[in-house]
């Protein structure tokens, strides 16, 4: 029997806003299909507006390359867009359009420099060593909570300047306001639940750049809340959804390449030993585990005028929501895309997207996964399976909302 959704792929009826596409059926095999008969498919608007969905590699990468034509300040995912227009336009660096994106990525362009880099490493690395240290120990963990999850938050509170002791508070407020849950807690999360805690954050950010102002750092809200555009300052809002904007850029995103990566190394017996055996070959895994997790399943544009794509008239106001996980994965540019090949090259993945928008934090999230699988192949001899792998229900994130293994040392 074909996966759920493909046959409803080859007729041209599929719904790629679905949610229980990702959470149980095969969005692989619905995006081939799409890619060889239909790669510019006109989605039917249920639960959000209609779109165009994009699932070829050169098609996302012509989108990603004209800002002009498709503007990134009406809605940068799908569900996000409430008609009433994206708040964030115009002022958070992803949800900003040229020329003042230029001028809005310089700034927090200062906060990814070289040497700061270079500190942030010691501190993956450190606090690498401790998750790792604590669930060897312990004989296993459930991986997602209790490392994939805790590392890119550590090391944005870092980032950003959130004292240490604020960090353990900081991690449970932003799984419930922007993650697919706490995954340390068992209920679910409520509406209520997430504005309450976006609310804190917001206030525990407000104080911050606050206090930054009068007494700066080198830290990020530092860098927002001292930051000028045309000789304006950046208001307090400004300062507070860039802070957002990391936050939520940096957080599940590289949380879920580390562990659907682990799972696609525990699953290819052959790619684990060879890491364990060869810790030179890190580096061209990550890209790999980058190419084949691809967390961010899709960016969302809207059509400034009318243009065309791939045979089809995209009107002006339309969506266009470019599939990375689908142009990941086409066999035009990757040989062999479905199989998982921790040599591969060169790998060319828009996990990162293209153009003006480039992931700012991508050195950051390679250095984090490049450390974090170094220190796993040098420390432990083999993962084992501990319990179900739970996958998370969003079309917007792909990856694993549990996976409890055994560490053998
Ligand atoms: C932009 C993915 C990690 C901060 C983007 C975009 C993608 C992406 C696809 C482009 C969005 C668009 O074109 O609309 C990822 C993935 C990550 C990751 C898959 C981890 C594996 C990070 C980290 C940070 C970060 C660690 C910061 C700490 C940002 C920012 C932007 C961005 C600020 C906006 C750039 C701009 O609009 O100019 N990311 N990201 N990301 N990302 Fe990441």
């Amino acid at each position: 029997m074909p996966a759920q959704g493909v046959a409803e792929a080859a007729a041209g009826t599929v719904n790629l806003a679905d949610l229980d596409l990702y959470e149980h059926g095969d969005p692989d095999a619905v995006w081939a299909r799409l890619r060889e008969r239909s790669p510019v498919y006109r989605n039917p608007g249920t639960g959000v507006a209609a779109f165009w969905a994009l699932t070829r590699y050169a098609d996302a990468v012509a989108v990603y390359r004209d800002a002009t034509t498709f503007s990134s300040e009406r809605g940068m995912v799908l569900g996000a867009d409430t008609g009433a227009g994206d708040p964030a336009a115009g002022r958070m660096l992803v949800s900003t359009d040229p020329p003042r994106h230029t001028k809005l990525r310089k700034i927090v362009n200062r906060a990814f420099t070289p040497r700061t880099m270079g500190k942030l490493e010691h501190t993956v690395r450190d606090t690498v060593g401790h998750l790792l240290g604590r669930a060897i120990s312990a004989g296993g963990c459930e991986f997602v909570d209790d490392v994939a999850a805790r590392l890119p938050v550590a090391i944005i509170c870092d980032l950003l300047g959130v004292p240490r002791a604020d960090q353990d508070w900081m991690y449970h407020l932003t799984s419930t306001a922007f993650g697919g849950g706490d995954p340390a807690s068992a209920t679910e999360v409520t509406a209520e639940d997430r504005l309450e805690a976006y609310g804190e954050i917001f206030d525990y950010y407000r104080e911050l750049a606050d206090r930054r102002r009068r007494d700066p750092g080198e830290d990020l809200v530092s860098i927002l809340a001292r930051g000028e555009i045309d000789g304006d300052r950046l208001d307090v809002e400004e300062v507070l959804l860039n802070c957002t904007n990391l936050i939520i850029g940096g957080n599940e995103t590289t949380r879920h390449a580390a562990a659907g990566g682990l799972l696609a190394c525990m699953t290819n017996e052959g790619a684990w030993r060879r890491l364990r055996d060869d810790p030179a070959t890190v580096p061209t895994a990550v890209e790999e585990i980058l190419r084949w997790t691809t967390p961010g399943i899709h960016v969302l544009r809207t059509a400034t005028t009318d243009t065309e794509l791939g045979g089809q008239r995209i009107r002006a106001g339309e969506k266009v929501v470019v599939f990375n996980a689908a142009a990941n994965r086409d066999p035009a540019v990757f040989d062999a895309p479905q199989t998982f090949d921790i040599d591969r090259t060169p790998n060319k993945h828009i996990t990162f997207g293209q153009g003006g928008h480039f992931c700012l934090g991508s050195a950051l999230a390679r250095i984090e996964l490049t450390v974090l699988f170094e220190e796993l192949t040098r420390r432990v001899r083999q993962v084992q399976p501990a319990g179900p792998v739970r996958r998370v229900r969003s079309c917007v994130l792909r990856g694993i909302r549990t996976l409890p293994v055994r560490l053998v040392p």
